[in-house]
């Protein structure tokens, strides 16, 4: 597959076939990785510039590993240490980093939109690194990359997603690629954090965690972004654990040897319970090993070529 695409801003923009691509080649990817030397010149001689704007462990670290082993050269851009702090848009600061004839910006912002603005704007491709509350689409990649994995394929298959929905862009944007590849996707969250209107594409939205865990294949966890308790959108971290923590006893109900996902950073002992967490069936390190295979595909398609060359 010829891929078209200059920028990746979020799923709904792609057909499955050509998610299904980008799984596909970052299978290749994926073996590179277990190699004893990970460096390939298959990006030699292109620019890559992480433009982070919102802290972050593994979406930054694992694109610029990614770019390193194919051979790109990276730069990490500190808003701590860049003209931002004199008050620089972020237009000038991409228009700036443009001018350094860069090929590929990756870019995290508070602001939903951030990375739509600036794909409009630049000529280099822009890939979005999570924006706001609106969308991450490499997280959904990889979550993605590791069910098929996991499970083999999406048809049929039941998916719970359980948190707080609300504020979650791993959410929103994992609902778009499992829905256009075919999975059975059911929200889960106290009403406050679940809001009505996520109730499309099909999607189910359910406030009762313990009636949705039977039959269900996987069941992904979602940060609960702690900073939101103060507008009193749940009484207790520990009444919201009670009704929604997911732990081994808990997980139990599926009746399944289920596929347990984080996205990361976990707040252990409210969402998600170490006893858990650490388990057999938790794939969360595997996420952010497979997160680097993902980007690696990305980059690759973006400013490589053809993924028959890989390998
Ligand atoms: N999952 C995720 O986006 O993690 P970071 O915030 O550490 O990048």
């Amino acid at each position: 597959m010829k891929w078209k695409h200059k920028d990746l801003l979020d799923l709904d923009v792609l057909q499955a076939e050509e998610i299904e691509h980008i799984l596909h080649t970052a299978g290749p990817m994926k073996e590179i990785l277990q190699r004893p030397i990970k460096k390939l010149p298959t990006l030699r001689g292109k620019s890559v510039v992480l433009l982070f704007y919102e802290s972050s462990t593994r979406t930054r670290t694992s694109f610029e590993t990614a770019a390193k082993i194919l051979g790109a050269d990276t730069t990490n851009f500190s808003v701590t240490q860049s003209s931002v702090n004199k008050g620089e848009s972020l237009l000038d600061t991409a228009r700036t980093l443009q001018a350094m004839n860069v090929d590929l910006v990756i870019v995290r912002h508070a602001s939903s939109g951030a990375a739509d603005f600036l794909a409009q704007e630049l000529r280099a491709g822009v890939i979005n690194g999570g924006d706001g509350q609106h969308a991450h689409p490499t997280q959904a990649l990889l979550d993605l990359f590791t069910l098929k994995e996991k499970l083999g394929g999406f048809q049929g298959k039941k998916i719970v997603i359980v948190g707080d929905v609300l504020h979650s862009r791993v959410a929103r944007s994992n609902v778009l690629g499992l829905k256009k590849l075919g999975a059975e996707v059911v929200l889960v969250g106290p009403p406050t954090l679940l809001p009505a209107e996520m109730n499309y594409l099909g999607v189910k939205i359910s406030y009762d965690l313990d009636a949705e865990l039977p039959g269900a294949d996987a069941v992904m966890a979602l940060r609960l972004q702690l900073e939101r308790q103060q507008n009193g959108l749940f009484p207790s971290i520990r009444e919201y654990a009670k009704l929604y923590g997911l732990n081994l006893e808990r997980i139990r109900k599926t009746g399944k040897q289920t596929v347990v996902m984080h996205p990361g950073p976990m707040n252990r002992g409210i969402e998600i319970a170490s006893d858990l967490a650490e388990s057999p069936l938790s794939v969360i390190d595997e996420q952010v090993t497979n997160g680097v295979a993902v980007r690696m595909a990305l980059i690759y398609l973006l400013i490589g070529g053809a993924s028959s060359d890989v390998a």
